[in-house]
C-alpha cells in the first residue's frame, strides 16, 4: 500500500516538474489584450485593417464575407468598397490569393490560416505578437519576433507604428485582435445573450413552479386532505 502511494505521488511530482519545464521553455510575458467582443466599431475597424493589412497572406477560410457583413453591421456596398479586393463573390469563404507553391520560398513558412487562431493562441498572444517585433539584421525582412522567435512573417504594421501615436497603434492592434477573436468564435456574439435569456427565463420559470406548488399543497397542508396527526 505505501509503495504504491509513494510511486503514485513520485509520479505526480515529475509531472509537476515536467510541466513547469514546459511552462519555462515558453516563459514570454504577453501583454493584456483587452478586447471587448461586444464593441461592434472596434470590430468592424479591425476588420477593414484585417482585409487591408493582412489577408492578402493569410485567409480565414472558415468565414465568409457576408457573415462578416451581417454580424458586424457592415453594408453590401462598404464590404464591396472597403473591405473586397478581389471578384470574390460576397457569399465567398476568405481565402487569400497567394499561391499554393511560392510563399515557401518567400518567407520560409506558409502564411497559416487564421480562421482558428483566436482561439489556438488567444487574444493576448495575437496582440503581444503583432506589437514584438524588433530590427534584427540577420533575418530576411531584418525584423525579428520576440513571441514568435525567427517568425517568417514582415512587420506588416511598422507604418502605423512609425506613423500613429502609441495608443492609436495599440487601438489598431487591438482591434485587428478582436476581430479575429469574433472570427475563430462568431456564436460568441450571440451566446452571451442567449444565456442571459435562459437564466433570466428560468429564474421567471423558477418563481411560477414555486406559486404552483404553493397552490398544490395548500390542500394537503391545510385543506382537505391533510393528514390525521
Ligand atoms: C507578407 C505576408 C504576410 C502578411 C501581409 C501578414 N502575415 Fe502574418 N504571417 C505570415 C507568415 C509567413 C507567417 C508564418 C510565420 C512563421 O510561422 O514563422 C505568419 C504568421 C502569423 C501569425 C502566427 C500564427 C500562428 O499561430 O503561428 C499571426 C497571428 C499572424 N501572422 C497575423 C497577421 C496579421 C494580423 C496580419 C495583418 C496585420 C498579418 N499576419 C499579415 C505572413 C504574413
Amino acid at each position: 500500500m505505501n509503495t504504491r502511494l509513494n510511486t503514485t505521488l513520485s509520479a505526480m511530482a515529475a509531472l509537476l516538474i515536467s510541466f513547469n519545464v514546459g511552462a519555462s521553455g515558453t516563459d514570454i510575458h504577453l501583454e493584456a489584450a483587452n478586447t471587448d467582443i461586444t464593441d461592434q466599431a472596434s470590430l468592424q475597424r479591425g476588420a477593414t485593417s484585417f482585409m487591408n493589412n493582412c489577408s492578402g497572406c493569410h485567409s480565414i477560410e472558415f468565414m465568409r464575407y457576408n457573415r462578416i457583413a451581417k454580424d458586424l453591421n457592415i453594408s453590401k456596398e462598404d464590404m464591396l468598397n472597403n473591405l473586397m479586393f478581389n471578384s470574390e463573390k460576397i457569399g465567398s469563404p476568405i481565402v487569400s490569393s497567394m499561391p499554393e507553391k511560392g510563399p515557401k520560398d518567400w518567407f520560409g513558412n506558409m502564411p497559416p490560416d487564421l480562421s482558428l487562431t483566436g482561439r489556438a493562441r488567444g487574444t493576448d498572444w495575437i496582440y503581444t505578437y503583432l506589437k514584438s517585433f524588433y530590427a534584427d539584421d540577420t533575418r530576411p525582412y531584418g525584423v525579428n519576433n520576440h513571441v514568435l522567435k525567427n517568425a517568417a512573417m514582415p512587420d506588416i504594421l511598422w507604418q502605423s507604428k512609425r506613423d500613429k501615436s502609441a495608443e492609436a497603434f495599440d487601438q489598431e492592434v487591438r482591434d485587428i485582435t478582436n476581430f479575429l477573436d469574433y472570427v475563430s468564435e462568431p456564436a460568441q456574439l450571440i451566446r452571451y445573450r442567449i444565456g442571459v435569456n435562459v437564466l433570466g427565463f428560468l429564474f421567471v420559470l423558477f418563481i411560477l413552479s414555486y406559486l404552483l406548488k404553493q397552490a398544490y399543497w395548500q390542500d394537503v397542508k391545510y385543506g382537505k386532505w391533510r393528514a390525521k396527526d
